[in-house]
């Protein structure tokens, strides 16, 4: 951007770029990726000689052209622009759902693939600054407001972004899931190193893949990944994307200026404006991802992403079993339950799945998960003794595997345990059991899913056995 003094250059961040040009150079990436918030990696899809054509649009519209997907209708920007319909500087990023099919997408994307001008991409990266400040002074910004102007709107091409589209079906997928599984044992979905796989339930897009569809301009506004899971996002080509991000360590003053600009952090849409991160000292990384390379978000770390290009990218999340993933995913739950925002990652269900799986070998990350198990059975017990108490019967009603965690209706917060259910219409509402006692617990009827002396069990077998390597191995 054009108006940055030399002490905010300064926080223009080079990313760290990793080249993966042998087996050998995988030793200790996963390390490596731990020390900076977001990683490029080139080379390592090649080098593993995965065939990216298997997730090319003509590819997977043969494989589920019917299938529906979402899209979103976006304005097309240059990357560093972000301006409503009157011209004005916003950090709202207009993104309307719709959807179609897959195949009426990649039609759509290949009519527009060969109708782009050569040098559509240099004028989305390039012109930004340039082109806001045009269109800020042609658009009321500079220029004196008049009666007739403020109201102008400006016409702006509208482009569709193809999101969200679902990988799961192992049947019908199973070509590009066998694909990522050449991926290095720290990327896979299921693994135990990663602790989304402890749980033994889909949540959809994080322990399972997810396709994005783009033509140019093609925006995924800023956010944090569910629960700060860190996670690992594919270019598949052919067109680049545009990534911005910031350190988890920064969310704070992010989430000040969201505020500030009219926009929610977690359930909103929005695009930071360059120059006001810079003004409050947050340093921003910013760098292209062309087909072929690997990106790594790592914990907590904030970051958006524009399409320069015609392209395809696959992500999922991995959660590196360490003390620094957990306690920031645990930090992330609690925040979003002040919030009363979903945390896709049952943390407690998580912590009972770690205590009974894994012998741990740091003390940190031993002690970090028996503090969640303390004030989950404190909690659950609790509110067990309140049912007890309100003459409330205790049907038992174990968790069946592969069962979904369950959220509050009201309030969003992972109801772990005691279920409070009630039945509206034809369909059952879980709530918490705040939200439960100011309807009036008389709707209610009660379910148990584990005994207290089946939890009291897994928390005392609770194991830790350090090794020597004990910091390496956290
Ligand atoms: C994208 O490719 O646009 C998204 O998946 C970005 C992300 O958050 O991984």
């Amino acid at each position: 951007i054009d108006n940055v003094s030399k002490d905010q250059s300064q926080l223009l961040k080079p990313v760290p770029i990793l080249e993966i040009n042998s087996q050998e150079d995988l030793q200790f990436l996963a390390l490596k990726l731990q020390s900076a918030p977001i990683t490029l990696i080139k080379n390592l899809t090649s080098t593993l000689e995965m065939d990216l054509s298997l997730f090319s649009s003509e590819k997977i519209a043969e494989t589920a052209g019917a299938t529906k997907i979402e899209i979103r209708l976006q304005n097309c920007m240059p990357i560093d622009v972000n301006i409503d319909n009157h011209g004005k500087t916003t950090w709202n990023c207009e993104s309307v759902k719709k959807s179609t099919t897959i195949a009426k997408y990649a039609q759509y994307q290949a009519e527009i693939f060969q109708n782009s001008p050569k040098d559509e991409e240099e004028t989305l990266r390039k012109v930004g600054s340039k082109c806001a400040q045009q269109m800020a002074d042609d658009h009321g910004g500079k220029r004196k407001k008049t009666s007739e102007n403020v109201e102008k709107k400006i016409k702006m091409n509208t482009i569709k972004f193809g999101t969200n589209v679902d990988l799961s079906n192992e049947i019908i997928w199973k070509e590009q899931i066998r694909e990522i599984a050449k991926m290095p044992t720290f990327c896979q979905i299921t693994h135990d190193e990663n602790m989304l796989s402890h749980l033994d339930h889909t949540i959809f897009g994080m322990n399972t893949v997810q396709f994005y569809m783009k033509v140019p301009g093609s925006r995924t506004p800023a956010h944090q990944e569910n629960n700060s899971i860190a996670s690992i996002n594919i270019n598949v080509g052919p067109g680049n994307c545009e990534w911005f991000g910031c350190a988890y360590e920064y969310w704070g003053v992010v989430e000040a200026l969201c505020k500030k600009n009219c926009v929610n952090f977690l359930s909103g849409s929005w695009w930071p404006n360059m120059e006001e991160l810079l003004e409050a000292n947050v340093p921003v990384y910013q760098f292209t991802q062309k087909a072929g390379d690997m990106v790594w978000v790592d914990s907590g770390c904030v970051h958006w992403v524009q399409a320069t290009g015609c392209c395809n990218n696959i992500s999922w999340n991995v959660a590196p079993l360490n003390h620094t993933q957990l306690s920031i995913a645990i930090q992330s739950y609690e925040w979003n339950k002040l919030s009363e925002y979903r945390s896709l990652v049952p943390i407690q269900q998580l912590a009972w799945k770690l205590a009974k799986n894994v012998h741990f070998s740091s003390q940190e990350m031993y002690d970090l998960v028996r503090g969640v198990l303390i004030r989950s059975l404190s909690f659950s017990k609790i509110v067990y003794d309140f049912a007890v108490f309100s003459n409330k019967e205790l049907i038992q009603r174990p968790r069946e595997e592969k069962e979904g965690a369950h959220y509050c209706k009201p309030c969003q917060v992972e109801v772990f345990n005691i279920l409070f259910v009630k039945k509206v219409k034809s369909e059952y509402l879980v709530h918490c059991v705040y939200c439960a006692k100011k309807g009036g617990l008389s709707n209610f009827v009660v379910l148990q899913q584990y005994l207290m002396s089946e939890l009291a069990e897994i928390f005392d077998g609770m194991v830790l056995k350090p090794t020597l390597n004990n910091s390496l191995a956290q």
